[in-house]
């Protein structure tokens, strides 16, 4: 049997944060119901960040209150503090995420903290995480390049990982947060990061700026990761890392994943009803 490689579907988040126009939260539902019959483990629908930061997530609660939850399917949240934690409890998320950078500028302009205090906010949020039942997933922005503070020390990458690993994260998402990563630069940070998390506790998060994501998961497969965020329809972008363009688009990975041999336990053709639904949000 081909050896399995989850795809970690960021779309309804990574991916529709970072559009202009509002998009209504029956279409966010519509999609995330689409994707729910897909095949996905996991599906990213909620972020409970400030509403002044991230307007077009404010609707989550509601997009999570809708969606017609599929059996063995958990649905993530983002949640930056004690207050977003709260929020996705309320609003039943199954699992959340705490997310972090390796890069000074970049945790500033994201979360209004140093690297140091947006570990320190963190730490009772995943406490009170487990406490409740949810799983927490760490995410590290910016792991081989900074729109601000240029390129990264893999060291540094290493050194956030192992705080968020030892915060109980059970899976720790590495971005290419503004697609400038490379082949190298991703081996790179993966060899420092692989001193302190097993590749199995590891996912590759990889924007598509430059069209080098799906050779950086190739890379990264051979590292041993099992594991990629990807969004249907290559929807997304961070609104506070100028320049990042989309994440890296499921059904590329999808296809790619399964040319190199691997299995995604996906269904292509909902896949592409699916992407056909996000390039018409997006009005590409
Ligand atoms: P702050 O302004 O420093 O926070 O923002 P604050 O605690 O001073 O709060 C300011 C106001 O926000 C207050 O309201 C709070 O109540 C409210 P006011 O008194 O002014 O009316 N507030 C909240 N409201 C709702 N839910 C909350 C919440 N927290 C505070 N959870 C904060 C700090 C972290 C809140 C802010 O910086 C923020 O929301 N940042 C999120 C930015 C974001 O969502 N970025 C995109 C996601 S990360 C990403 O895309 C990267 C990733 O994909 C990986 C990769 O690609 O690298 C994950
Ligand atoms: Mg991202």
């Amino acid at each position: 049997m081909a050896d399995y490689v989850e795809i970690f579907e960021v779309g309804p988040r990574d991916g529709l944060q970072n559009e202009k126009r509002q998009i209504p939260t029956a279409d966010k539902i519509a999609l995330v119901d689409c994707l729910s019959a897909a095949g996905f483990r996991r599906i990213e629908v909620a972020s409970f960040v400030s509403p002044k930061w991230v307007p077009q997530m404010a609707d989550s609660a509601e997009v999570l209150a809708g969606i017609a939850r599929a059996d063995g399917v958990s649905y993530a949240a983002l949640t930056p503090n004690m207050q977003g934690l709260e929020r996705a409890i309320a609003a039943r998320a199954d699992e959340v995420a705490i997310f972090g950078a390796a890069s000074e500028g970049f945790s500033k302009a994201n979360i209004n903290a140093t690297i140091e205090e947006s570990l320190a906010r963190f730490a009772p949020v995943a406490e009170a995480a487990k406490a409740a039942g949810l799983p927490v997933r760490g995410y590290i922005s910016c792991v081989t390049d900074c729109p601000f503070d240029g390129p990264t020390p893999p060291e540094k990458v290493a050194e956030v990982a192992a705080r968020l690993d030892a915060m109980g994260c059970y899976e720790i998402s590495l971005g290419d947060t503004i697609g400038q990563g490379r082949p190298e630069t991703i081996a790179a940070m993966l060899d420092a990061v692989l001193e302190v998390v097993p590749a199995s506790r590891l996912a590759g998060h990889y924007h598509d700026t430059s069209g080098r994501a799906l050779a950086n998961i190739e890379v990264s497969l051979d590292k041993g990761l099992r594991v990629f965020d990807a969004a249907v329809g290559g929807l997304g972008g961070c609104p506070y890392a100028p320049g990042a363009e989309g994440n890296v688009a499921t059904e590329a990975v999808h296809d790619r994943l399964v040319a190199l041999g691997f299995d995604t336990g996906l269904d292509r053709e909902v896949l592409s009803r699916g992407a056909d639904m996000a390039r018409a949000m997006r009005g590409a």
